[in-house]
């Protein structure tokens, strides 16, 4: 059986399973390529077939043990019919939230078909090219991360609007964390439907909500979903990532249900050892920078990870997305140490 679904039974291997979050993407000449013949990034999200080969291309390089979906968190939005482009080198802009925001499932799912496709492909090229042993990963980004990027309408480093509407209007913003539960849990389904095999939920503002309010918009919304994708898939492994939630780590480990969490790079692994580990499966956390520098910090901190968490069943991954100044030689090398690793020599 696919060494990430194991470890996700809490059933540990000889070396861990090992992916990288952004592993498809700017680091890698054959995405640039691809990218350049859909036309723009999210031709390149809504292009099934283009879409299969960027997921696959770094299977092909480094055989990770996971391959996750290519898309984007922001075409949950785009779907419930939000207006939204990528501006080349600025990230994503969005229109204004729609009044009269719904979410009508099949409308919604119509318009991600090209997202579902694309995981059937990536199901039928990782068997015909020979990763058999590699699991697909379909994902979304939480609720209250897509509300950062509907309210605010681009990236910030506050989200002053999102978290100034969340307390003058709460009734208004919990109408719309309710919608995106709903629409996060169908979404998921449905991917699992097509042929995921685990989904990762992304919350990658969960860090800028002071603990008053994290339970509120990150873990309850997040418990929600886990329970709906429950009731129709009681199998299937659900990873959780709230970065930058540094403490609070622990209440969304221990009231959210999911399988297991992505910690991020700021988190002290032998406080994860010691607080999260014995009840979840921990799925982290190398600097992205670590890695792009290839200095000899790399395998250092690789091995100090490895040391820490390395005796309860565990998913070696980055703390954030691959940056994109990073060699993929380096990959390489990580991905050769990683696999060369036995925990009790
Ligand atoms: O991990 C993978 O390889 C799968 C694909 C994936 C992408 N984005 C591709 C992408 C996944 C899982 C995401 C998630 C995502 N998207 C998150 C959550 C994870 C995180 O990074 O915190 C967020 C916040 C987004 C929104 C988003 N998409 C931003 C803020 C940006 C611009 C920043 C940047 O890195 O340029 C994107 C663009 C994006 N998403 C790119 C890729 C490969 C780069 C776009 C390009 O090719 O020009």
């Amino acid at each position: 059986m696919k060494k990430m679904l194991t470890t996700l039974q809490g059933i540990k291997s000889d070396t861990p399973p090992i992916w990288l979050m952004r592993q498809a993407g700017r680091y890698l000449p054959e995405y640039l390529a691809t990218r350049t013949k859909a036309g723009s990034f999210l031709d390149l999200c809504y292009n099934p077939e283009l879409a299969t080969e960027v997921t696959l291309q770094p299977i092909r390089r480094f055989g990770f043990d996971a391959s996750i979906l290519f898309s984007d968190i922001l075409v949950v939005p785009h779907a419930l019919g939000q207006e939204l482009s990528f501006a080349e080198n600025h990230g994503p802009v969005l229109g204004a939230l729609p009044e009269n925001l719904v979410f009508d499932p099949s409308d919604f799912h119509k318009k991600l078909e090209p997202v579902y496709q694309a995981i059937e492909g990536i199901r039928a090229g990782l068997q015909t090219e020979g990763f058999s042993e590699t699991a697909l990963i379909g994902f979304s980004g939480a609720p209250w991360t897509l509300a950062c990027y509907m309210i605010d309408r681009k990236g910030s480093k506050d989200f002053a609007a999102t978290r100034i509407m969340a307390l003058k209007d709460e009734e208004k913003f919990n109408a719309l964390i309710e919608l995106l539960v709903s629409a996060i849990s169908s979404y998921l389904i449905k991917q699992i439907e097509r042929g995921a095999e685990i989904v990762q939920i992304f919350d990658s503002w969960a860090g800028v909500l002071p603990p008053s309010q994290f339970s509120k918009w990150v873990t309850q919304p997040t418990q929600k979903i886990v329970a709906n994708i429950r009731a129709v898939y009681p199998d299937t492994p659900i990873i959780g990532f709230p970065k930058g939630a540094g403490v609070l780590y622990q209440n969304y480990a221990s009231l959210t249900g999911l399988t297991a969490i992505g910690i991020d790079t700021q988190m002290p692994v032998n406080w994860v050892r010691d607080n999260l580990q014995p009840s979840i499966i921990v799925q982290g956390n190398l600097d992205p920078f670590t890695l792009a520098s290839g200095s000899p910090a790399l395998l250092k901190e690789a091995d100090a990870i490895l040391s820490a968490l390395g005796d309860k069943p565990f998913i070696f991954n980055l703390g954030h997305g691959i940056d994109k100044s990073t060699p993929p030689e380096q990959v390489k090398r990580l991905v050769d140490h990683i696999r060369g690793y036995s925990h009790d020599q």
